[in-house]
């Protein structure tokens, strides 16, 4: 292995710079040159390609975004693309690539290496936490804090006025930032696209546990958490529901893309640095085709396909804790 690439793609994440230090510099120590593909995949169709050496990327951990940019690319889908990204691959004599990106970049990298008879390695980098086979994917950490800061903030303005809150947190069609950001924030209630699946919540249902928790705690705030997606409308739609049909009090909160910046967290800063020199490892290995994966404390290697093809499902102990035990409920006189 002389030559590698390198590109992320889709929707960033924080701690996609810290996975490209630790490719550059794991494949410097094995004396492995790299080439990084700007703007993701359509970089990879563009040729824009740049050498990334240890100086470039020395210190970049401590910021999120991506400095070879990260793009969506539909055209990528087409099996044209991918022949041209083969040809560009092979024109540069590339023996392996990695791309580092969720689940429609991961399926990208898995439809050119239909094409290309390069290896292909996949690393798991979004904040929704919506890949397989890996216990978190670089970014996710840092978005449940974002998530979980602006909720205590949100907390103290709907404490004081006595106001119902929704806060609307990304995570595209999965729960895992809003499960865990409800849990450190001490949510009032979630709604996550897996609890909608089963048994969708109904404007008349939730207006009940708003009056029933008030009326157990007394003056205070309810703060809701709601995923992306998972109300027609979203956060500002059911808020003005409330507020207009129920005369609840209620604002609503997008964090958006906020949950995508600031300084990465330490377990994204490391997962990714660990990936990073994995991935460059099971190149030498001879690895094709898997996705660079964490279980368990454990370096695995995933089925490409299995990263996106496979659910995670959210953890039950979280879902039931955060339901029943941290949702109040009249209890029954106790005795004395
Ligand atoms: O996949 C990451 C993510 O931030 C999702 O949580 C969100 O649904 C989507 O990307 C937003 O995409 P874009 O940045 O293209 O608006």
């Amino acid at each position: 292995i002389q030559r590698i690439a390198v590109l992320t793609s889709g929707g960033d994440a924080p701690g996609m710079n810290a996975a490209l230090r630790a490719v550059v510099l794991a494949a410097d120590h094995y004396n492995i040159e790299v080439i990084a593909f700007r703007h993701g995949y359509q970089g990879l169709l563009d040729n824009e390609h740049v050498v990334l050496e240890p100086k470039d990327v020395l210190h970049v951990l401590q910021y999120s975004g991506t400095i070879i940019k990260s793009a969506r690319c539909k055209l990528f889908k087409e099996d044209a693309a991918a022949i041209t990204a083969a040809q560009n691959l092979d024109a540069l004599s590339i023996d392996a690539l990695i791309v580092i990106g969720g689940d429609g970049s991961l399926r990208g990298a898995d439809h050119l290496a239909n094409h290309w008879s390069g290896q292909v390695i996949g690393m798991p980098g979004t904040i929704d936490n919506d890949l397989y086979g890996t216990d978190t994917t670089i970014g996710y950490a840092t978005a449940v804090n974002i998530a979980m800061d602006a909720l205590d903030k949100i907390r103290d303005t709907a404490d004081a006025m006595d106001r119902v809150f929704i806060v609307e947190v990304m995570g595209r069609y999965a729960g895992f930032i809003g499960l865990r950001s409800a849990m450190a924030a001490g949510a009032e209630r979630m709604i996550l696209p897996e609890l909608q699946k089963d048994k969708p919540l109904t404007v008349s249902a939730l207006v009940k546990h708003i009056h029933r928790v008030k009326e157990i705690r007394g003056e205070g705030s309810y703060v809701m958490v709601l995923s992306e997606h998972q109300w027609p409308g979203g956060a500002v739609a059911l808020a003005e529901q409330l507020d207009a049909e129920y005369d609840l009090p209620c604002r609503p909160c997008l964090l958006g893309h906020i949950q995508r910046g600031g300084p990465p967290a330490p377990a994204d800063r490391i997962l990714a640095s660990e990936l990073g020199v994995h991935a460059v490892e099971l190149i030498l290995r001879g690895a094709h085709r898997v996705m660079a994966g964490m279980r368990a404390n454990q370096c695995v290697e995933v089925p490409l396909n299995e990263s996106w093809e496979k659910k995670n499902p959210l953890t039950e102990n979280l879902l039931r804790i955060q339901h029943e035990i941290f949702n109040p409920v009249k209890k029954k006189q106790r005795n004395k």
